[in-house]
């Protein structure tokens, strides 16, 4: 899949967020979320994370990820508020692609992140034509893990020491949802 023959990345629009392309002036936000310990423990951003880093992710990672066949999305409320977080199809192959995301801490614990991922979920299986929808968790995240379930993901099993985190082996519990699974 190119850009040119995808069109413009979408907006996808829930009940309460929209996921929307990143722009520019995102980088701001992008780097005052991202200082968060908990985003640097759990997720693969650089650290130290420095404003470089937040402009080539909304100016040049976001865009590229889409030119190759991904989507990585603002979250956003509907009812305005500043940046919730981060949702992300990484580029799909062989028709299954994985997820990763990220919400700022003012955002948690009001649901917003599973309705996002499920928004997701719902558009890679729908418009972007998945069969499948991986998420790789830490076994310790249980925020992470909850959020998964709560957007129809179902735990498969945990894959030992397969991925390095921060250059060391780390376990992870695969979570998909299939196409036909039910949804939120
Ligand atoms: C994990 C994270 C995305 C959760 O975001 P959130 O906006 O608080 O999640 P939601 O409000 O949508 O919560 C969905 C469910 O998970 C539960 N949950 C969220 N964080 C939790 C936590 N730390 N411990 C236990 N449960 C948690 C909520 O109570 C809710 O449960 P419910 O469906 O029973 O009501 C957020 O804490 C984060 O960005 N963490 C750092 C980055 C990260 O871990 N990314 C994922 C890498 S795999």
């Amino acid at each position: 899949m190119t850009g040119t023959r995808r069109g413009a990345q979408p907006t996808l629009t829930g009940r309460r967020v929209r996921l929307r392309p990143w722009r520019p002036g995102d980088a701001t936000e992008v780097l005052a979320a991202c200082q968060d310990p908990e985003i640097q423990r759990w997720t693969q951003v650089p650290v130290p994370y420095t404003a470089e880093h937040a402009q080539d992710f909304v100016a040049g990672i976001a865009p590229r990820t889409w030119d190759d066949g991904g989507a990585l999305f603002a979250v956003e409320p509907l009812g305005g508020g500043g940046l919730v977080g981060s949702m992300g199809l990484f580029p799909p192959a062989d028709g299954f692609g994985e997820v990763g995301y990220w919400t700022a801490p003012a955002h948690r614990g009001q649901g917003l992140t599973a309705e996002a991922l499920g928004v997701l979920a719902g558009w890679a299986s729908d418009a972007a034509g998945l069969h499948r929808v991986e998420l790789h968790i830490d076994p310790a995240n249980s925020g992470s893990r909850r959020v998964a379930e709560a957007a129809g993901f179902t735990a498969e099993g945990t894959i030992r020491q397969r991925f390095l985190h921060r250059g060391r082996p780390g376990d992870v519990v695969l979570y998909a949802r299939l196409a036909g699974d039910p949804g939120r």
